[in-house]
């Protein structure tokens, strides 16, 4: 049987994931599932974890659940270890959504100058858990949901010793999904090629039964709202002429980048109307866990689509699956680069389609990037990079350099501004600066 270690299981998300699990459990049987939290959590974990109970109960699974706060004790002897945590709560995310819109940048919490501010948290912490790991479960797998997702799996590479690390997201899979019903045909038949980072990613190429469909829907796509969206990300549409010339399937979080000033202009009315995302997602999970608590209630509730993170189960457990079983299908995950994209360091993390083997993933070659995506994709690498060095070193001079070069922010003077202020209001989360 496997051992699966959840750290931050009193997530609203962890649902998904038993969900998951008991579907898959014939061919991928969990013995122990532990899911792990931090004394401010204990109350979630309590809540979330007897649903759980309850939903393997219903399902007539022999999965045990554990619920517990010493970490440690849960790695010992993990097969895969999952992160889902949010260092600081949702408190510190409506700071970095928050914040940076004084300064007329974009607040979003993996992107521009909340990404860094969630990463500087965050990245202390997985080094961590990958420290307890060497020591307690050295072979087992890392699989991190914690955003920012890309540039926490750039400095597990680049600073520790751990390989088998996977960072994982739900975005291509709902470009999956999205271009599936914009064709009207079924997901199975769909496929895609990945490739840039999390939160970066092209779809380069779109495929029906192999047959490339990459023009009809990118046509399809134009217009005044693409479907193709995650829940926390208003669909602003795409502007037809631009998407022609650009020629492959942009992500969701691309808006930022493209659409930056009406993607401003809506979140700042958005939070003077119903607060930012952070706060809106504290409403959703309050009312997620009086559900919860419904003795009743033994299955994933709908409700928990409407987080942006909805379906992320499926992206996780058909990774492990495939890691387990030696599938060698092809899924689209965060992994180090090994020459598969050529503009990128072979030792920085990118997200790719990837064969899932045994082994792990391995990298498919994309070649390079094309020419008009290329330069924004390496100037966000190089953000993650320094970001992720900021982090671990706690240096001043490198967090300025992060914040500066972030194409989201406009000047060195906002940078520096806005790095002051945050540093001030985050200054509980971050002891190494
Ligand atoms: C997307 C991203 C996730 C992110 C989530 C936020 O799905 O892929 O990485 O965590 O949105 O959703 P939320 O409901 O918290 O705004
Ligand atoms: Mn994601
Ligand atoms: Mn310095």
């Amino acid at each position: 049987g496997i051992k699966i270690v959840t750290i931050g299981g009193g997530s609203s998300y962890t649902p998904e994931l038993v969900e998951g699990f008991i579907k898959r459990y014939d061919e991928l049987p969990v013995r122990e599932l532990w899911l792990v939290d931090i004394p401010a959590g204990e109350k979630k974990l309590q809540i979330v974890g007897a649903l759980a109970k309850r939903m393997v109960e219903k399902a007539g699974v022999p999965i045990d659940i554990r619920l517990t706060l010493d970490r440690r004790k849960a790695l010992e002897g993990a097969d895969f270890v999952t992160t889902q945590i949010r260092v600081g709560l949702l408190d510190a995310r409506i700071k970095d959504e928050t914040i940076p819109l004084k300064y007329g940048v974009i607040g979003q919490e993996t992107n521009g100058p909340g990404g860094l501010f969630k990463g500087l948290r965050t990245i202390p912490v997985i080094l961590d858990i990958c420290r307890d790991m060497e020591e307690l479960c050295p072979d087992a797998w890392l699989i991190n949901f914690t955003n920012p997702a890309g540039m926490v799996t750039e400095a597990v590479l680049r600073y520790t010793s751990r390989r088998k690390v996977i960072g994982l997201c739900n975005v291509p899979i709902g470009m999956k999904m999205g271009v599936s019903s914009l064709l009207g045909v079924e997901q199975e038949r769909v496929h895609i090629d990945f490739a840039g980072l999390n939160h970066m990613v092209f779809g380069l190429g779109v495929y029906v039964d192999g047959e490339n469909v990459t023009a009809q829907v990118i046509d399809k796509l134009s217009g005044e709202q693409t479907g193709i969206t995650m829940k926390n990300i208003l669909d602003l549409g795409w502007d037809k002429d631009f998407l022609k010339a650009l020629g492959i399937l942009p992500c969701p979080y691309h808006r930022y980048y493209y659409q930056t000033k009406a993607m401003l202009e809506h979140e700042l009315e958005e939070a003077q109307k119903n607060g930012t995302r952070a706060e809106v997602v504290k409403k959703v999970e309050e009312e997620l866990f009086e559900l919860y608590k419904d003795p009743e209630l033994a299955i994933k509730p709908p409700q928990l689509e409407l987080r942006g993170g909805a379906y992320y189960s499926e992206a996780a457990c058909n990774l492990i699956d495939s890691l387990y079983n030696d599938r060698r299908d092809i899924q689209p995950v965060n992994v180090r680069n090994n020459g598969a994209i050529a503009s990128i360091p072979d030792d920085s993390a990118v997200e790719v389609n990837c064969v899932i083997t045994r082994e792990g993933p391995i990298p498919l070659a994309v070649g390079d990037l094309p020419v008009p995506v290329r330069g924004l994709v390496q100037q966000i690498k190089s953000f993650e990079r320094v970001a992720a060095e900021a982090a671990v070193t706690g240096d001043y001079h490198q967090a300025l350099l992060a914040m500066t070069i972030n194409p989201l922010v406009a000047s060195d003077a906002i940078a520096k501004k806005l790095l002051d202020e945050m540093l001030e209001a985050h200054k509980e989360h971050l002891p190494q600066f």
